[in-house]
């Protein structure tokens, strides 16, 4: 049985203050639970529109957190949710938002913008802040190759839904210092998250077994050997899982699977992550799951 769990954490940690970079649905999750252990954090986006949505589905979110953590205090829900979205702030500027103990990339999975965000973030956050990423697959330290402070970067990885899904993979990178690490650590703790460590390996530990399951799914969907929705049947009660697995690319966004399988084929060559035809059209359609409306189901908007 899946116990689900929120927990605001009171242990001290050296990390006050969080800049998260993307508002998508990671980077808004991810601000969201830091929002909630009471640190002050910004969320940057180039897009204003992008940021309006995150500080919408954060509120709504902060509600249903706050109906669970004071079910016996009812009186306290509004203030919560008043507090934690008083200490969430927004830009579209990245050079006015670096001011920060911990910086954290959510941004589009693509190597070369993201290490031209961290050479940027590296020449003008203080010297003290740690650089962390939330990559689902990409090397973290092809990510941070171009950055001086290698020893204050390393990899925060999330999943989604962030509030409530209780893990944080605290990926090591080459040079990361014992000191930085166990702050990565210690904060992942202080917002509410059980981390395990991991070395940066292809997918870390979630991806890395989740993406050949995921893609097995996709190519029996494909080849018709059973409907979608009896896929996901399968393994809601058949194995058990919360989701089946074409629920939950759909959850977390088709564009984002075929970036991880692209990601995960050209670092372990593995014919298991090859392109798969159902998926490539979908995303070529603006097909990404529930985010556009559409994916391999259809939702109502
Ligand atoms: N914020 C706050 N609370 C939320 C929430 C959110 N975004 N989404 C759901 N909840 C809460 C609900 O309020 C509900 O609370 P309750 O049980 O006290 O009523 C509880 O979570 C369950 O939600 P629902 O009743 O709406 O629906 P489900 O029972 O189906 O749960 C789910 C939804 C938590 C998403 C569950 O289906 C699940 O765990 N699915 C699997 C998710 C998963 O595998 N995530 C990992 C993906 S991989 C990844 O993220 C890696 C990345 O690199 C791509």
């Amino acid at each position: 049985v899946l116990t689900r769990k929120f927990s605001i954490s009171t242990s001290q940690n050296a990390i006050k203050t969080v800049t998260v970079i993307g508002g998508g649905l990671m980077g808004s999750g991810i601000a969201q639970v830091t929002a909630q252990a009471g640190q002050t954090v910004t969320i940057v986006d180039l897009e204003p529109e992008i940021l309006n949505k995150a500080q919408k589905s954060i509120q709504a979110n902060l509600g249903r957190v706050a109906k669970k953590l004071y079910k016996d205090d009812p009186g306290k829900i509004e203030g919560f949710v008043k507090e934690s979205l008083d200490r969430i702030k927004i830009s579209t500027k990245v050079e006015d938002s670096v001011n920060s103990d911990l910086i954290i990339e959510a941004i589009v999975e693509k190597l070369d913008i993201k290490q031209e965000l961290f050479n940027k973030l590296d020449k003008l956050a203080p010297e003290h802040t740690i650089l962390a990423t939330n990559t689902s697959s990409i090397s973290v330290n092809a990510i941070g190759s171009g950055i001086k402070r290698k020893d204050k970067f390393g990899g925060l990885h999330f999943f989604n839904p962030v509030p409530v899904m209780r893990l944080l993979e605290v990926i090591k990178s080459d040079h990361i210092s014992e000191d930085t690490y166990q702050t990565m650590m210690e904060w992942g703790k202080s917002v509410g998250k059980t981390c395990i460590t991991c070395k940066d390996t292809p997918g870390f530990v979630v991806n890395r077994l989740l993406a050949p399951y995921s893609a097995e799914a996709l190519r029996m969907y494909e080849r018709g050997d059973a409907s979608a929705e009896d896929i996901d049947t399968a393994m809601r009660l058949g194995a058990g899982y919360p989701m089946g697995p074409l629920e939950l690319a759909d959850y977390t966004g088709l564009d984002l699977k075929k970036s991880i399988l692209a990601v995960m084929l050209n670092e372990t060559g593995n014919p298991v992550f090859e392109p798969i035809g159902v998926l490539d059209k979908l995303v070529k359609e603006g097909k990404y799951g529930r985010k556009t409306g559409e994916g391999i189901y259809k939702y109502n908007k």
